[in-house]
């Protein structure tokens, strides 16, 4: 996607050296622009822990060339496998990010050390292509759900939370993506945009690549979108995922699940797009088993925000002996679920929905 004209992928390798791998560090938007140059295992692991990379899928492909690095110092079986596992252990609700790592080390496992390399970024490139052109397939199996919401002289109002945009994938987005095609198609739409308290993914980052691809969005509070719905001011429902069980229950960030039930009891359709990559075939109740980042209290205590004179700070907002909870992500069960978007097309947000689109996975 473009950044004031200029085409941005979220991870790429540095076109001098061809290894190190950049990143836009996205704890620093929306106020600026910053490439964050990657060269080792421990700043590729560091930047998936602190969010200054994150979103299921670019998590993903951050830590397949995460392991590529780890490769250029040590390309033994031995240190690869303790590498992997000290990569997937950067963020535990994501499953691209096991995904990514198994995919990885299936292919390397069998590669000769010396070889390991630059059979490694082969990989993680292929990784990468395919999650772009996954998005862009999401985009066009989303796009008929926009246009059959559209009012002649009305815009269609799709809301999201969090980030699923490009920003949280090598391209395109999962859940911005059919607003992205759509809006490029000429579909009149607006975006009502949650902030998505604690991190504010809705506020820093979805607003902002939706401003510089010139769609119109309104930021609003997490709370907000109930009342939007009750008055008929919600067309559809848009979330992206970080972890979806073969029965079509979705983790995706959290208050994401009271988006579903607010959008149940006012009959707004509330879709799930994501790449397969972010389906865990091993889990049938995601309820029950899809773990749950714990992310630290200050995240809920302070804020960051930029002051009058352009300088960034960082204040507590919470009386000083007040304890704070801080679970990253909640799971909204199936029956919540309208559909699935996914790279193959939508489907019933069910065993047997996913297995239609997917039938080699009828074994697993
Ligand atoms: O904690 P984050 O910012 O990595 O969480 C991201 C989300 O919850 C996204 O909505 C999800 O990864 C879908 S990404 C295309």
């Amino acid at each position: 996607m473009k950044i004031d004209g200029i085409a941005y992928r979220s991870v790429w390798l540095d076109p001098g050296d061809g290894w190190s791998v950049h990143i836009l560090d996205q704890t620093k938007l929306p106020w600026s622009l910053e490439v964050l140059r990657l060269a080792t295992r421990d700043e590729a692991a560091h930047a998936i822990k602190s969010m200054q990379t994150r979103g299921a899928p670019l998590i993903g492909a951050v830590a397949a060339y995460a392991l590529c690095l780890a490769l250029r110092a040590d390309a033994s079986t031995e240190a690869m496998e303790r590498d992997a596992e000290l990569i997937a252990a950067t963020r535990p609700t994501a499953v691209n990010l096991r995904w990514a790592l198994d995919r990885m080390l299936t292919r390397l496992r069998n590669t000769p050390a010396a070889e390991r390399v630059a059979v490694g970024y082969a990989e993680a490139a292929l990784i990468a292509d395919e999650d772009a052109a996954q998005n862009a397939s999401i985009g066009r199996h989303g796009l008929p759900l926009i246009e059959a919401a559209a009012r002649p002289g009305q815009a269609v109002n799709v809301l999201t939370h969090c980030n699923a945009g490009w920003l949280a994938t090598v391209d395109w987005g999962t859940a911005l993506s059919p607003i992205y095609t759509a809006f490029n198609a000429g579909v009149d739409l607006h975006v009502w945009v949650d902030e998505t308290r604690p991190r504010n993914q809705g506020a820093a980052l979805t607003a902002w690549e939706l401003g510089k691809h010139g769609v119109p969005h309104t930021v609003v509070a997490d709370n907000a979108g109930g009342h939007f719905m009750q008055h008929g001011m919600v067309d559809l429902v848009i979330v992206g995922a970080d972890r979806v069980s073969r029965t079509g229950d979705a983790a995706n960030k959290i208050g994401t699940y009271l988006k579903a039930l607010a959008a149940r009891d006012n009959d707004v359709p509330f879709w799930v797009a994501m790449p397969s990559s972010t389906i865990d075939w091993t889990l049938s109740d995601g309820v029950a088993n899809i773990p749950i980042e714990q992310r630290p209290a200050t995240e809920v205590t302070e804020m960051t925000g930029r002051l009058d004179d352009g300088s960034i700070a960082t204040m507590r907002i919470v009386a000083a002996d007040s304890a704070a909870a801080n679970p990253a992500f909640d799971v909204t069960p199936s029956r919540l679920v309208t559909g699935l978007i996914t790279e193959r097309g939508r489907c019933a947000a069910t065993e047997a929905g996913l297995l239609e689109l997917f039938p080699e996975r009828r074994s697993v």
